[in-house]
């Protein structure tokens, strides 16, 4: 491994170039960049060329020796000399990893002359999610704190979006207070710092309620036709339907009647009216939250509301003959 003495030598030598500084000593030559940039894990050269009658040359990492010469005092494997001839004295750092990155010099002597040459070399790390929240389902007017954190170099940037409205926030930590149903979305965090592609990746925010139903008519049915009566409901997690006649005696399916429910609403179909199908019925939605419930009527066209009052305003329009009664409430559970 060379002669103790030399490597002394050149060491001195070394240590009064760098105490000189670049300024004084740092002749242009070669085309060595000031700043090299590198991804991390990947390979680099580091050149240094050298056209003139050289004693001694050495390269170094801030201050350690990694060369002097042939010679080679790094113990790190990953680096190596390449090319090496009267004309380059280059070195190659491979898998480079963050803590490669710094100054790098490397230094010869020409014609009785010291020269040296800077470069600093930029270690960077595409953005990446490493840690962020899973995907949650809360309850309406909860709070929901959602994380999202991102490594790389340099420091990238953290931003989280929202399918409806774009951008919602910067930072790591997304906090929704007392959310509300139409918060309930995918909400995208974006990492980047401009080293490759941006990472991303969703949340999907669940927001539960009880049962509103929406959309209830009352409807009219001729003798002997079919008819059916709907009743809609909004819900997370979705409603299961229940109907029930004025005496609040359940509905059940028979051969002339069917239920038919589906995610959002239930079904009355009516296959053949007949006189004991006209009547109030209650459409009763509910989940784990609570409950509402809303009634309506299959009426005969022309009667209003059935039950004897049909000749009464057999002149009215249809249409002031529908009323609706809608009753909801909320039986929020705690
Ligand atoms: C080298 O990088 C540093 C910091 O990253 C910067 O301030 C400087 O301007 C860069 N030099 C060149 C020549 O790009
Ligand atoms: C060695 O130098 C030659 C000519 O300058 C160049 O084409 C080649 O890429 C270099 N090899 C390495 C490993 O830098
Ligand atoms: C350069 O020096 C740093 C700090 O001393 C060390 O962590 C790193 O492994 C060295 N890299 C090379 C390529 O010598
Ligand atoms: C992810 O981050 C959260 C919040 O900072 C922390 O509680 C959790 O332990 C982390 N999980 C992992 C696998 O690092
Ligand atoms: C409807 O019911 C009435 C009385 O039960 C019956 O006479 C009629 O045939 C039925 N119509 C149909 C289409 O099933
Ligand atoms: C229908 O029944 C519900 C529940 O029993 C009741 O509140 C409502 O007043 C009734 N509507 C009519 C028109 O009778
Ligand atoms: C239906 O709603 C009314 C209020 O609109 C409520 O008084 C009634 O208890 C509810 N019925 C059922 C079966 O929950």
């Amino acid at each position: 491994m060379g002669c103790p003495l030399l490597r002394n030598t050149l060491a001195g030598l070394i240590l009064v170039l760098l105490s000189k500084g670049s300024d004084v000593l740092g002749a242009e030559f070669g085309h060595l960049p000031d700043n090299i940039t590198v991804l991390e894990g990947e390979s680099v050269t580091l050149r240094c060329r050298i056209d003139e009658e050289v004693t001694h040359k050495a390269w170094l990492n801030r201050s350690n020796i990694l060369f002097t010469g042939t010679d080679k005092w790094s113990l790190d494997k990953r680096v190596t000399l390449v090319n090496t001839s009267n004309r380059e004295f280059s070195i190659l750092i491979d898998k480079v990893q963050v803590t490669d990155e710094g100054p790098y010099t490397c230094t010869f002597q020409a014609n009785n002359k010291p020269r040296i040459t800077h470069v600093y070399l930029i270690v960077q790390v595409p953005a990446r999610i490493v840690n962020i929240s899973k995907s949650v389902s809360v309850n309406e007017g909860e709070n929901v704190n959602l994380y999202c954190l991102a490594v790389g170099r340099p420091e990238p940037t953290v931003t989280w979006k929202d399918q409806k409205y774009g951008l919602v926030s910067e930072g790591e930590f997304l906090d929704i207070t007392e959310i509300k149903r139409q918060q309930a979305e995918d909400y995208e965090c974006i990492t980047h710092n401009g080293v490759a592609p941006p990472d991303q990746q969703k949340v999907r925010v669940t927001v539960n309620y009880p049962p509103m139903i929406t959309d209830m008519k009352n409807m009219p049915a001729n003798l002997g036709k079919t008819a059916i009566l709907r009743c809609d409901a909004m819900a997370v997690p979705p409603a299961t339907f229940e109907w029930y006649r004025d005496d609040h005696r359940p509905v059940e399916n028979d051969n002339t009647l069917r239920i038919k429910n589906e995610k959002t609403r239930s079904l009355l179909l009516f296959t053949n009216v007949t006189e004991k199908h006209f009547g109030n019925y209650t459409c009763f939605a509910s989940n784990r939250l609570g409950s509402s419930n809303a009634s309506m009527l299959l009426f005969r066209p022309g009667a209003l509301q059935g039950r004897g009052a049909a000749g009464l305003h057999a002149g009215m329009s249809a249409g002031l003959c529908v009323w609706v009664s809608l009753s909801a409430v909320l039986l929020v559970k705690v």
